[in-house]
């Protein structure tokens, strides 16, 4: 791999004895992981039931190591359509297991596309709570929704949006906040060759301005006592230490937390930047003394103080006949204290949700389907955040079946059974919708989703 000149000698500066180890680095293979959702099952049915070999990631329960990534091929088969796992990056479970959010937090993931950092916390929340994730780019917030909803995430608002205009909204609001900020990348150079460009394209300094931009409007969403966790995925310390300097200087409110949870990794380098000792309580993972790429994550505390109350959101009350219909006959669950309707679209919003106006929305909570001329028809998110037997007709293939492969591609399944909806479940774990009819199941899988 060839790596810029600059890059090259910035490092041996910084490195030292350590450097030639850490180029060595190069010529290995990245590591590659998933992590299990536990939304939908426990760690241990997942390592019953998985397809491909896993070893444990040190640092993150859920987490796995896959060898022979490229042959097994995990973003292929139908568990993952089920939103079983997530692929990601080893080194990037770190930033959320040191935030460590708890069920009934409320958390917000400023930078989140695509995703995999909401998910893991998603999946802390077990549905109790609030996350708020959010991303500047509409292409990208587009990814963020669909892992969010393959997740089966309920409390998720997911928003399109500039910091400054969420930090209106959101007084003193956050228990928890992630900024796994935009960065030059240069802990993914061997993962992704490519970022290797990128990183000619924006300087670390511009990197770095952009991460001030970001952090300078987060005092004002957390709350007194709150937690604040920044990550980035590079190794240069003016994004790293030198940002939290920078942050810690700006605003005198916040402390750095010692990560006590993690102790096979470095920690920061203050004397990079001249920085006060306690940024030495920080993390560093670095490719050639770990199982992962490398990364940077700090974790700070807001300390205590008085709130403020905030305006909260106003469900829309209005006729639900149709949803209520189809929850009568087919559901074992009952989502109706918690509909509001946005146009044709009906959701299932989380408690606890401020007021929203003139904010970007891209998903409100559980995206339950569309209500069109009084009929109620499905949406694919709620087939994924529901349990096989919340649902009264459910139809199971194998995963190892031709019906399943079938589902997935979008065909028509010749089958007869009682007429109406249908949760399509594979193994039990439900990833669409059908409609019986006479004699065939009409493929409800959506069109941009199918298995090629
Ligand atoms: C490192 S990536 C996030 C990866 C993500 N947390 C994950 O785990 O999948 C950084 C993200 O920051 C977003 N971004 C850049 N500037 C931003 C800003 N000012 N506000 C919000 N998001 C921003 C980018 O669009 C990009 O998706």
């Amino acid at each position: 791999m060839k790596l810029p000149e600059e890059f090259l000698k910035k490092m041996q500066n910084l490195l030292g004895n350590e450097y030639s180890d850490f180029i060595e680095s190069y010529n290995k293979e990245s590591y590659k992981g998933i992590r299990a959702n536990t939304l939908k099952l426990s760690v241990e049915d997942f390592k019953k039931i998985s397809p491909f070999k896993l070893s444990d990631i040190p640092w993150c329960k859920e987490g796995f190591y896959i060898d022979d990534f490229d042959n097994v091929r995990p973003g292929k088969h139908p568990y993952y359509h089920c939103g079983l796992y997530y692929i990601q990056e080893p080194s990037a479970m770190i930033p959320v297991e040191v935030l460590n959010p708890k069920p009934g937090d409320r958390v917000l993931d400023i930078s989140a596309a695509p995703g995999g950092k909401t998910t893991q916390i998603g999946a802390k929340l077990n549905g109790k709570g609030l996350l708020v994730a959010n991303d500047i780019s509409p292409k990208r917030v587009k990814a963020l929704t669909k892992n969010i909803e393959m997740f089966g995430i309920k409390n998720c608002v997911v928003t399109n949006e500039t910091p400054g205009r969420l930090a209106e909204k959101f007084k003193y609001f956050f228990d928890k906040i992630l900024v796994d900020a935009p960065c030059s990348g240069e802990g993914m150079f061997r993962k992704d060759p490519k970022s290797v460009n990128n990183w000619s394209k924006f300087s670390v300094n511009q990197c770095s301005k952009m991460q001030k931009d970001i952090l300078k409007h987060i005092p004002k969403m957390l709350r007194p006592g709150g937690l604040l966790a920044y990550s980035t995925c590079t190794f240069s310390p003016e994004e790293n230490e030198g940002t939290i300097e920078w942050f810690l200087k700006e605003f005198p409110e916040f402390e750095v937390v010692k990560i006590e949870n993690i102790d096979v990794l470095d920690r920061g380098r203050p004397e990079w930047v001249g920085g006060r000792r306690e940024i030495e309580w920080t993390l560093r993972a670095w490719p050639h003394k770990i199982k992962g790429e490398g990364h940077f994550i700090a974790l700070l505390k807001k300390r205590d103080g008085q709130n403020e109350g905030l305006k909260m959101f106003n469900r829309r009350e209005t006729n639900y006949d149709a949803y209520l219909e189809f929850e009568n006959l087919n559901m074992k669950i009952s989502l109706r204290e918690s509909l509001h309707i946005v146009g044709e679209n009906l959701y299932s919003i989380p408690d606890g949700l401020p007021d929203l106006t003139g904010i970007k929305i891209a998903n409100l909570g559980l995206y339950l389907g569309k209500i069109k001329k009084n009929r109620f028809e499905p949406s694919q998110s709620l087939a994924l955040a529901l349990k096989k037997e919340d649902f009264r007709n459910v139809i199971d293939f194998s995963s190892k079946s031709i019906e399943a492969i079938k589902y997935l591609k979008g065909e028509t399944l010749m089958l007869n059974d009682k007429k109406g909806w249908k949760l399509v479940c594979i193994d039990g774990f439900p990833v669409g919708w059908g409609k019986q009819t006479d004699s065939f199941l009409k493929n409800y899988y959506r069109p941009e989703w199918r298995m090629r």
